[in-house]
């Protein structure tokens, strides 16, 4: 049997010692048993803050889809929505501990206050390592900036995940275009990701990758897709979907999304595990989920993908054992495609992708699961890629870019990371491929949730909120 296909034997009982403890102190550390000891804004902190924010106030500017009454929550943290990505509570805390966890966020909802960073910047300009930065808002009014490219006339597109695509012009006026697909727009699904194919100036042709939807014995499933159209004036023309990751399921969470064209002009797209992580669906290449996919620009496979023509593989994998990745761009030094993953509990991973290869999930791991318990003894084994750097606790990645050009002298060649959860820019100097060092940018920004490079040199982020913004960083 071919290596790949092969799980691997859980051989390696010395890795099982290897396993580094983590310090006691960490929001990632398992608790006691005795966790009911706890006070409830621990537990927030230890359960809740990576998916809902570091403060509970987060809480207060949600838009309520399950009740806000002590009941509704009550059974939200006990039942979890499984499918959307929120765990049921009712293993790792007490009904005692889930009721005050209700009182705590009942409490600060009635508190009335409008949620907001009690340490929101006050400034738009950010001192950092040899550089500061001023905040120039380019785009207003896209709640969740998913995705975002430039035009070459000096505009750029933005997605926004409730299903819409803006075109902003070099006067940053925002139309809506006409002719997307539609969307799931449910959990972590919706419009997603968008990415110009390298010779637009001649072919007009963009890129979307989207949650898709389908009906089957009454259930709506969803998985994730890639359309591909013609920008003509703010209108989609020639849509056709060239990509569909199989199957279809009922989650709602771990769509992945990123599109990436490599110097080659193959197109790579992420894929996440769709919340499904018994090894069945990352470990195997017989489906398209936690995967990293290289297809060319139409949709078609090229020749040498390392799955063409073996069986019953899925033909477009270039690389699988992937959790969630939300980030992903091309190394303009190197030519590589990079990746970035959303972890567990811990374990968030940046990895360079290369052909074939088992990147591990969910055999191997950094991270514990949400409710503190063991998820994977094994934090490497023999065949599986081990991370080029991982965060611990998890930061929350979304978005990628590295650094070109001279307008940051002092950060060139540094690749950046949004992290959604601690709501800043990561910074990240690599020497021979490892992170040795990283700095917090643009902190209490928002949860940052794009990072793009623009035409004009500048680094551009999106920024998740009510409002929602994408801004341009301008050195002084
Ligand atoms: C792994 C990420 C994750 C963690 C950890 C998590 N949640 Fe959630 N939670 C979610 C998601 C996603 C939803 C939205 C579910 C949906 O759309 O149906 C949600 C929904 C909820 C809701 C319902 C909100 C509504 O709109 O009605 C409550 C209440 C809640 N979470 C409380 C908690 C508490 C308390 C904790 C910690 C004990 C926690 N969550 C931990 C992801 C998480």
């Amino acid at each position: 049997m071919l290596k790949y296909l092969t799980l691997g034997a859980v051989a390696a009982t010395a890795l099982w010692l290897t396993r580094p403890t983590l310090p006691k102190n960490q929001s990632n550390a398992p608790l006691a048993p005795n966790a009911a000891l706890e006070s409830p804004e621990n537990n927030y902190k230890t359960y809740c803050a990576s998916c809902h924010g570091e403060k509970v106030e987060m809480f207060v500017d949600r838009q309520w889809k399950h009740g806000n009454k002590k009941e509704d929550l009550i059974k939200s943290i006990s039942k979890g929505y499984t499918e959307n990505g929120m765990p049921s509570w009712s293993a790792a805390l007490s009904p005692k501990d889930i009721e005050a966890m209700a009182d705590l966020i009942l409490a600060t909802i009635e508190k009335g206050e409008v949620y907001r960073f009690s340490e929101k910047p006050k400034s738009n300009i950010f001192s950092a390592e040899g550089m500061t930065v001023k905040l120039d808002t380019v785009v207003k009014g896209v709640p969740c900036p998913w995705g975002m490219t430039f035009l070459p006339d000096g505009g750029m597109i933005v997605t926004n995940r409730d299903g819409e695509v803006y075109r902003v012009d070099k006067n940053r006026k925002k139309t809506k275009l006409a002719g997307v697909p539609a969307v799931i727009a449910e959990g972590q699904g919706g419009m997603l990701d968008v990415e110009l194919h390298p010779k637009f100036a001649e072919n007009n042709f963009i890129y979307l990758s989207y949650s898709i939807g389908k009906t089957e014995n009454g259930e709506k499933l969803s998985s994730t897709a890639v359309m591909r159209a013609k920008l003509d004036g703010n209108q989609l023309t020639d849509q056709k979907v060239i990509f569909e990751a199989l199957p279809y399921l009922k989650t709602r969470h771990h769509y992945g999304s990123r599109l990436e064209f490599d110097k080659n002009g193959y197109l790579f797209v992420s894929v996440g595990d769709r919340g499904q992580h018994g090894p069945k669906l990352p470990q195997s290449v017989e489906n398209s989920c936690g995967k990293i996919h290289r297809i060319n620009d139409d949709g078609s496979i090229p020749a040498d993908n390392p799955f063409a023509n073996k069986g019953k593989a899925v033909a477009s994998i270039y690389s699988y054992g992937h959790r969630n990745p939300q980030g992903m761009v091309m190394n303009p030094t190197t030519g590589d495609i990079w990746e970035h993953e959303h972890g567990p509990r811990g374990g968030d991973e940046l990895n360079r992708i290369q052909k074939a290869t088992n990147y591990g999930w969910p055999v191997i791991s950094y991270g514990i699961n949400y409710d503190g318990s063991v998820l994977t003894p094994l934090t490497a084994q023999d065949g599986m890629q081990q991370p080029n750097h991982y965060w611990i606790p998890s930061i929350g990645p979304s978005g990628m870019t590295f650094i070109t050009g001279d307008k940051y002298p002092a950060w060139k060649g540094n690749l950046l990371v949004g992290s959604l959860r601690f709501q800043y820019l990561n910074r990240c100097k690599l020497e021979n491929g490892k992170v040795v060092k990283e700095e917090i940018l643009l902190q209490n920004i928002g949860r940052l949730r794009s990072v793009e490079m623009g035409r004009d040199g500048y680094i551009y982020v999106g920024v998740e909120g009510k409002e929602g913004y994408v801004f341009r960083l301008l050195p002084m």
